[in-house]
């Protein structure tokens, strides 16, 4: 399964889907780190892959926020687990080294992570916050 953003995964917020795109790409650069077996950049690559999720996330709450989305407390807690898990990952590889099998996993859980939490679940902020900024372009006041 190749680690790739495309176009059925937007959800029709600009600023979103660029850092998802952004989330896809750090993912096929761990990919690519994993695949040529460099210690070093797998490292590297895991925790930049780690940094901008914690950066994605928090833009994502906050626009969830602002436009009171009624998933939100859900959807934090999948934001949480995320990280969580990919701490832990992020620990026992340095711990144990880049093994293959670890590295593996890792990459495996993130793919599919970001295809159904991306796929599935952002969708519905998506459709969340497209409707609230059409809603206030008609009858509030523009930020
Ligand atoms: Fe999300
Ligand atoms: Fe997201």
């Amino acid at each position: 399964m190749p680690v790739e953003w495309n176009e059925s995964l937007a959800i029709g917020v600009g600023v979103v889907d660029r850092q998802h795109r952004e989330l896809f790409a750090r993912a096929a650069e761990f990919e690519a780190a994993l695949e040529r077996s460099d210690a070093l950049a797998i490292a590297s690559t895991f925790d930049f892959l780690r940094s901008y999720a914690v950066i994605h996330f928090a833009e994502e709450e906050r626009l969830m926020r602002e436009a009171a989305f009624p998933g939100f407390e859900e959807h934090l807690a999948q934001h949480r687990d995320f990280t969580t898990r990919l701490d832990a990952l992020v620990r026992e590889h340095r711990e144990k080294g880049p093994g293959a099998f670890l590295g593996l996993r890792a990459r495996n859980w993130i793919v599919v992570w970001l295809l159904d939490h991306i796929g599935v679940v952002d969708q519905d902020v998506g459709r969340h916050l497209r409707a609230h900024v059409a809603a206030r372009g008609a009858t509030g006041p523009r930020p």
